[in-house]
């Protein structure tokens, strides 16, 4: 008699201390019980964002979200968190039904067990305790039926760009929130990343200047986005206005590009803020501040309400995604073997900035 294999699940993992080492581990599926809920992650994107989750694993708790030892790999590896879209596969959870299809923060795996808690029209937040203490905007998951930047057309948008956008939007309104520290200029490296261009996006035009510092590879691209009044190169920084007061917004967080800034703008860098390190370099430390889309959220959700928040991003939402569906060419890949090369391919800074990586998960 044979025996029908029991139904296998798998997972990416990085090498904790050398992220270009990756491992596929298969493993069985995991039992419920009560309280828990088996997710199916159907199709997620890797961009630098995923890659800084990584590099910042241990300082900002990432690696805590997925923990890799109960699918049978060992603390040495990591499982840098991804976005993108999961049905229930199975269910102990009232509310909470087989084939329903939700947004949120994944592990690079086939398969995610949650806790929901807080269920509603909306969607769920996961209560698993190891995440109790995580920051709480990455343990929501939102149901595609009830929510209003959805569009099951825009997929691959949503994917690519929802929580760079996210960002955005939320750094474009806390820096107009401060009336942009008096500055007259907004430099931003990194131009060429999502996350840069969709809040140039969001800024241009509001007042100060956009001037975005990128590499010379990406100048073309950048400067035919149109979000930007100015696009230089990272060894132009000598032609930035140093009699304009300026606001750095730092997405490279090459450290070579802030002192350049710095000994350009003087004391008209009105203000320096650490966004993002798409160098993989840990910088923030030198910046006057750092950004957390987090703690703007948390503002906003006070000011506005958790339902007024989300009307306002999903406006914003609509006419980004209008113009941005022209700045990506999305490449889908398929399974664990599309996983390990997109994630090589942006870890290594090979994916032209026009590549947005999707990846089936099977
Ligand atoms: N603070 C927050 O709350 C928050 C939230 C979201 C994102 N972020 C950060 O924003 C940054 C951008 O993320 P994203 O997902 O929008 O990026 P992305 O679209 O994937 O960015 C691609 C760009 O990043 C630069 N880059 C990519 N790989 C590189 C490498 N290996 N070495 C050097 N430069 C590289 C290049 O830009 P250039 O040639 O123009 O330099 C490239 O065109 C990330 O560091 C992310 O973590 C922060």
């Amino acid at each position: 008699m044979t025996q029908t294999p029991a139904p296998t699940a798998w997972t990416l993992a990085v090498d904790r201390a050398d992220l270009s080492r990756v491992t596929v581990a298969a493993h069985p599926l995991p039992d419920l019980v009560d309280g828990e809920v088996l997710l199916r992650v159907d199709r997620v994107g890797v961009t630098a964002n995923n890659i800084t989750y990584a590099v910042l694993g241990e300082s900002f708790r990432y690696w805590e979200f997925f923990p890799p030892q109960p699918r049978g790999l060992d603390a040495a590896w990591g499982l840098p968190p991804v976005w993108g879209f999961a049905e229930v596969q199975a269910s102990t959870v009232p509310g909470v039904t087989p084939g329903r299809r939700l947004y949120g923060y994944l592990p690079p795996a086939s398969h995610l067990v949650v806790r929901p808690d807080r269920v509603d029209a909306q969607g769920f937040r996961d209560a698993s305790a190891h995440r109790a203490e995580l920051p709480s905007p990455y343990n929501a998951y939102r149901l595609t039926t009830g929510d209003q930047a959805y569009d099951a057309a825009q997929e691959d948008l949503l994917i690519l760009f929802r929580p760079l956008f996210f960002t955005s939007f939320m750094l474009a309104d806390q820096l107009e929130d401060s009336g942009y520290h008096g500055a007259e200029a907004l430099v931003v490296s990194s131009a060429s990343s999502k996350t840069a261009y969709a809040a140039a996006f969001e800024l241009h035009g509001k007042g100060p200047r956009l001037v975005g510092l990128t590499s010379p590879g990406n100048v073309a691209f950048t400067a035919d986005l149109g979000c930007y009044d100015e696009v230089l190169t990272y060894d132009r920084v000598h032609d930035l206005d140093p009699d304009r007061p300026t606001v750095y917004l730092d997405l490279s967080g090459r450290p070579e590009v802030r002192e350049a800034v710095r000994a350009r703008l003087g004391p008209r860098l009105v203000h320096d803020l650490a966004v993002g390190l798409t160098s993989q370099t840990p910088n923030a430390q030198s910046a006057s501040a750092v950004f957390f889309a987090p703690v703007q959220m948390r503002k906003r959700t006070q000011d506005w309400g958790r339902d007024g928040l989300d009307a306002r991003f999903a406006d914003a939402w609509r006419r980004f995604s209008v113009a941005a569906r022209d700045w990506v060419d999305v490449t889908v890949g398929t399974g664990p073997d599309a996983l390990r090369a997109a994630w090589l391919d942006v870890l290594g800074g090979r994916a032209p900035a026009r590549t947005g990586h999707v990846v089936a998960m099977r």
